[in-house]
């Protein structure tokens, strides 16, 4: 990422929260995200609350002037700079089977990984499942989560997927929270060859031989979770391009200037609030950021003392020979970065670290 394509989005961050809208910045802003289009998510997935902990613990991080890996997902325990929840696009299956036997629900899982680039190594692939509200299952039968490799290409409607290798079989005699299957490997597999990638086969049986009793509630229990059952796969990849020890500390506001300096260059407060800019429809967290900007005259006198470059210095000593020299201009000297957390055009969850969107210090240059 060039920095000068991240201060030029905040710059776009500025303009607009100063009340100016200029389409080509927008365009550049979300080039600057890795967004084709502006996302509008219809509604959002749901979100494990561990990724909302992730962008909380590193705003907080920031704020006390803890020096940041921002490779580093502690909370996981994996390297990696950029997550990202891929929802299921896979389909229920519905065979003659699941009327005999002990079938309850078969669906193929599908997460499409395309979005993930060459530059990106995958340190973690993780499938979440969510069989919905555990109440739902205090008076139902045991059951079984099975998990295979899909084996022949499917196309919704016209083909059947049919299951190969198991990968996993699990009883599930009192769901809590959500399940979570280990697919590094595959994933890593599917990455470097997508036509390997012909989704997951899941099987959700009944353990127990059941009796005409429990025949009713099994079809209750099997109807309720196919309206609640919600797939996901977080996967965590680490550009190394992209990582450096952010040491940065955040400053704290600013004493108010006294009134002879107020006008001299120094860092303003301001609050980017992204509900003001519509952003809250796709920015699931956080609500906004800090992120201030830089005013202020830069007067050859006091050119030493407002953290000047020796470049700017040399500018104002030339300025005071030729006028026609521009005067040197109020800009940030030091930025740190933030973590977003939004919902793609694809309804994947992505959380990212932003380098240089905060203005910590200005100075003149
Ligand atoms: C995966 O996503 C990409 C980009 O959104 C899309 O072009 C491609 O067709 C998708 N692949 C499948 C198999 O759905
Ligand atoms: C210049 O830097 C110092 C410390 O690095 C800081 O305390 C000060 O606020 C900065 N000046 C301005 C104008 O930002």
């Amino acid at each position: 990422m060039p920095p000068s394509l991240s201060v030029l989005a905040l710059g776009f961050l500025l303009t607009l929260a100063l009340g100016q809208t200029f389409h080509f910045q927008e365009n550049l802003f979300l080039q600057f995200l890795v967004l084709d289009k502006m996302p509008s998510p219809e509604k959002f997935q749901p979100v494990p609350s561990i990724l909302k902990k992730i962008v909380q613990d590193r705003e907080a991080e920031a704020a006390a002037g803890v020096a940041q890996d921002l490779c580093y997902v502690k909370e996981l325990g994996v390297r990696g700079n950029m997550l990202r929840l891929l929802a299921d696009r896979g389909f229920f299956l519905y065979s003659k089977k699941l009327s005999q036997d002990n079938f309850c629900l078969q669906k193929l899982l599908y997460f499409n990984l395309s979005a993930i680039s060459r530059e990106e190594q995958l340190t973690m692939a993780r499938l979440g499942l969510d069989l919905g509200p555990n109440s739902y299952y205090n008076l139902g039968p045991d059951l079984e989560v099975s998990l295979s490799v899909a084996r022949e290409p499917h196309v919704s409607g016209r083909s059947f997927p049919k299951p190969g290798r198991r990968m996993a079989l699990q009883s599930v005699p009192r769901p809590q929270g959500a399940l979570h299957f280990n697919l590094l490997d595959m994933a890593q597999d599917w990455n470097n060859n997508p036509q390997k990638n012909l989704g997951l086969f899941l099987e959700i049986l009944v353990r127990e031989d059941r009796g005409s009793g429990v025949h009713f509630q099994l079809e209750d229990t099997c109807a309720r979770l196919r309206r609640s059952l919600h797939a996901s796969l977080l996967v965590v990849t680490l550009n190394p391009a992209q990582c450096h020890l952010s040491s940065r500390k955040r400053r704290a506001a600013s004493p108010a200037a006294s009134p002879a300096c107020r006008s001299l260059c120094h860092r303003h407060q301001l609050f980017i609030n992204f509900r003001d800019l519509g952003w809250h429809k796709w920015i699931i967290a956080p609500r906004g950021f800090m992120a201030n900007y830089c005013h202020g005259e830069c007067p050859f006198s006091l050119t030493t003392s407002l953290n000047s470059s020796s470049y700017a210095f040399m500018q104002a000593l030339m300025r005071a020979v030729d006028p026609q020299v521009p005067q040197a201009v109020c800009i940030p000297t030091k930025l740190s970065p933030i973590s977003m957390l939004y919902q793609d055009n694809n309804d994947n969850v992505i959380l990212r670290h932003y380098e240089d969107m905060v203005v910590d210090e200005c100075g003149c240059g």
